[in-house]
């Protein structure tokens, strides 16, 4: 299987302080990759210098074979994000976000109308299609943010802890979405602080303490 991410030898430091140390580690082509690590281990800022939404001091990060930069702009229309903090308008529907964050990639009218209704029925959200977000649950948020994230069909998909404070419901919602688009070809990193959910949906697992990585393997050689 072909590597759609490698990253060699990351380090980040916000002053002082070294939030990586050294990480190196690929993700395969149809795979779901989880990052497992508790809370400031150092999951949200290893995604952000992958999108180069942050400066690093060291190592190096391709994505599809080639360097990413903040101005890789090829590689990121293939990428969708859901970032670990909601990211919505409050002044728009349901629909209306969802074909806000879709429009940026798809500008066919047609396709897009298509593409919004998939991610509408990928989180189930058709009875709160005209909701804005001040009236959904935080369950029903949550899957209103992934649905933002995923209407435009990327290639390769981050997912920076998108069930914490979801109720079951919303959490089992969430994962089987996640599941379907895997399916559907699309390659995802999946960061969480819950053992669970990565026994449930991923193939591989990476763990993460402290800014080092402590542990990877699939399920099985844990
Ligand atoms: N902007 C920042 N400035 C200083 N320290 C930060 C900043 N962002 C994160 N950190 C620190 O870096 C470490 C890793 O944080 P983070 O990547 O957010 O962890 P996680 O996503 O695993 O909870 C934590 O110790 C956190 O306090
Ligand atoms: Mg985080």
């Amino acid at each position: 299987m072909k590597n759609v991410i490698e990253v060699k030898n990351l380090e980040k430091y916000y002053g002082q302080f070294k939030a990586l140390n050294k990480i190196s580690f690929n993700v395969k082509e149809g795979e779901i990759l989880g990052l497992l690590g508790p809370n400031g281990s150092g999951k949200s800022t290893t995604i952000n210098c992958l999108l180069s939404l942050l400066n690093y001091q060291g190592g190096s990060i391709k994505i599809f074979g080639e360097n990413m930069t903040a101005d890789s702009y090829d590689i990121k229309a293939k990428i969708g994000i859901v970032f670990q903090d909601v990211a919505v308008f409050d002044e728009l529907t349901v629909y209306e976000n969802i074909d806000y964050f879709c429009g940026l990639y798809i500008k066919d009218k047609d396709i897009r109308k298509t593409y919004v209704e998939e991610a509408i029925e990928l989180v189930s959200l058709n009875d709160f299609r005209n909701f804005r977000p001040k009236k959904l649950s935080g369950g029903l948020l949550r899957r209103l943010n992934i649905a933002c994230g995923v209407a435009h069909k990327p290639s390769l998909l981050f997912l920076d802890e998108p069930t914490v404070a979801v109720d079951p419901q919303s959490r089992n919602n969430i994962l089987e979405g996640i599941k379907k688009l895997n399916q559907s070809g699309t390659t995802v990193i999946y960061t969480t602080h819950y053992m669970e959910e990565v026994e449930m949906i991923c193939n591989r697992i990476i763990i993460i303490d402290k800014g080092e990585i402590i542990a990877s393997g699939t399920k099985e050689e844990q």
